[in-house]
């Protein structure tokens, strides 16, 4: 009895001091935390968002604090873009950054937001057969002068397999009966890897040879191949989404984009995706998009900006996954913020391939303002699972798959043994070789403004609530420093534009159009100061 008294006390006093540690990390950190936080990594997120709850509690004695939250906040939106240095007490106003419309949408929206989505199969030959039969990825292989002979090499190329013809057109069976000489011919003749490729059928791209994947040596080409689906919430991240569109277009076959015409603030937004996708912008990849509107605020969105921001994606993969027929348990799900652009070779393995593990994050090159600030280290961030698995285990939700939490969800050992997956979470890349692209904060000086305005009330201190931050010559010059809002400045590793993951292949290709993300277009030119 007294041992296990004594035991309830020990376990209490050790709860007693992870509260305490997270008041004091919080209170420690606060600075560098949130610079981290600004990255968004949903681990440390969560952890932020424990400790401000119990800080919060601290302060507050739990009491509902929502008569702090700014009154009116949507009546005041669409409020005409003034010059900086204007009074105003809450950051609410449009930026003029795209032209006056009235707050309603200015087409009907008919059932777009009601449309279901048919899946399809993807029938791509994705595989060419070599005259001997050997089934060689097209993208990954080096196409021979030679009709039909689809990058085979002969046997002399391969040491091994010349030493086997050799040893049975010698008579040698201690190789075994396997080794006959037309299992032989067939061997010998293997797929030529073209650079980036490799394997068996040089369908693994290096993103997935380089990565922890525990199984590698057990993956093999699907007959069918998976259908992917990538969910996006997005809020006025345009260019972003147009490479994204043109980066994976041809490899995922449905795109769910969900927008809001509430800000993640809460204040009133323009639907501009919207109007885009009813005005033509995207015909390119119109027929892989289903349109996902949200056209509430969650409760309590206001006081706790992360119910806003974890609502949205909740929102987002539910309702869009209920208008989509046809997927099956084997598909894939992807949800990526709107900075955070997966590059195509790996989310193609995906597609085609079976036995990699589940769930599977994506390490990032990460950047700042545009692709000339490069941040230290890769954003890895869980990213992926099969449709199955997200029904099974995370109920459909893609905030709960975000969460690095699998192992504590109640039906993961379950879906384990019932499916016979194996679940190790790996994640597609390593931190050196960058598997897409997290460019955060990426826009011109307007656009940093309108999302410094729009942000959610959480990730505090919220700079959009200073008003000498709000102002666009302060905004450039972070830009041209690449500083933040707290005044630091960090190291950034250099970089050069013929990187090969310098930047998404569709803004090279369009240099001058997205010169501004490419390039510092503040470190030499310095008129704009004058014209400020
Ligand atoms: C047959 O092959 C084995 C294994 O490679 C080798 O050790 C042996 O010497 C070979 N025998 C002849 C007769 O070539
Ligand atoms: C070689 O082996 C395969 C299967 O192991 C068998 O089907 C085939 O008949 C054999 N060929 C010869 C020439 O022994
Ligand atoms: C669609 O609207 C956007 C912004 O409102 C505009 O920049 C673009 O030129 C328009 N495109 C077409 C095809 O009308
Ligand atoms: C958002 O859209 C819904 C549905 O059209 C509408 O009822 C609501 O008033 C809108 N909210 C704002 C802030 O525009």
């Amino acid at each position: 009895m007294k041992i296990r008294r004594f035991k309830a006390l020990l376990f209490f006093s050790v709860g007693l001091c992870v509260v305490s540690f997270l008041h004091y990390y919080k209170a420690l950190n606060q600075i560098p935390m949130l610079k981290e936080l600004s990255n968004s990594p949903a681990n440390l997120k969560h952890l932020a968002a424990l400790s401000r709850f119990l800080w919060k509690e601290k302060f507050t004695g739990g009491h509902d604090i929502s008569k702090n939250a700014a009154p009116g906040v949507q009546s005041q939106a669409f409020l005409v873009w003034r010059p900086s240095g204007v009074k105003s007490q809450r950051p609410v106003e449009d930026t003029g950054m795209f032209p006056q419309i009235p707050p309603e949408p200015s087409r009907p929206m008919g059932d777009l937001h009601l449309r279901t989505f048919q899946l399809k199969e993807d029938t791509t030959s994705y595989f060419a057969r070599t005259k001997s039969g050997r089934m060689c990825f097209r993208k990954g292989t080096k196409t021979s002068t030679k009709k039909d002979n689809l990058g085979e090499s002969q046997p002399k190329e391969s040491y091994a397999s010349r030493r086997a013809l050799l040893a049975v057109q010698s008579g040698n069976r201690s190789l075994g009966p396997a080794w006959n000489s037309s299992v032989l011919a067939k061997r010998s003749v293997r797929c030529r890897c073209l650079q980036g490729w490799h394997g068996y059928h040089c369908g693994i791209p290096t993103v997935v040879q380089h990565s922890n994947l525990p199984t590698k040596s057990r993956l093999a080409p699907r007959e069918v191949p998976r259908r992917v689906i990538n969910a996006i919430n997005v809020n006025h991240e345009l260019d972003l989404l147009h490479a994204r569109f043109h980066e994976l277009a041809d490899v995922v076959d449905l795109f769910l984009i969900c927008e809001s015409n509430f800000t993640a603030y809460g204040a009133r937004r323009r639907l501009i995706f919207f109007e885009q996708l009813m005005n033509g912008t995207f015909d390119y990849v119109r027929h892989k998009i289903l349109y996902v509107f949200l056209d509430h605020f969650p409760e309590g969105g206001k006081q706790n900006g992360w119910i806003a921001d974890d609502y949205l994606r909740t929102f987002l993969s539910k309702n869009g996954l209920s208008r989509v027929h046809g997927a099956r348990p084997d598909d894939v799900f992807i949800i990526n913020d709107a900075d955070e652009i997966p590059v195509w070779e790996g989310i193609l393995f995906l597609k085609l391939f079976d036995g990699w593990t589940e769930p599977f994050g994506l390490h990032l090159r990460k950047s700042i303002y545009g692709f000339f600030w490069r941040q230290l280290g890769t954003l890895d961030v869980l990213s992926g699972c099969t449709v199955g698995m997200l029904f099974a285990v995370y109920k459909g939700n893609g905030i709960l798959l975000r969460r690095r939490e699998y192992y504590s969800m109640p039906d993961f050992r379950s879906y384990e043994s019932n499916t016979g997956h194996i679940l190790i979470p790996w994640s597609i890349g390593s931190p050196v070789h960058e598997a897409g692209w997290h460019c955060s904060w990426c826009f011109k000086p307007e656009g940093i403004y309108y999302k410094l305005i729009s942000a959610q009330n959480g990730d505090f201190p919220r700079w959009g609530d200073f008003e000498e931050k709000r102002k666009l010559s302060y905004i450039r010059e972070l830009i041209r420093t690449g500083g933040w809002f707290d005044g630091s400045v960090s190291e950034y590793p250099p970089t050069d534009p013929r990187e090969h993951m310098y930047a998404p292949k569709y803004f090279l290709d369009n240099y001058d159009q997205y010169e501004y993300l490419l390039r510092n277009l503040y470190t030499e030119k310095k008129d704009w100061m004058v014209t400020h």
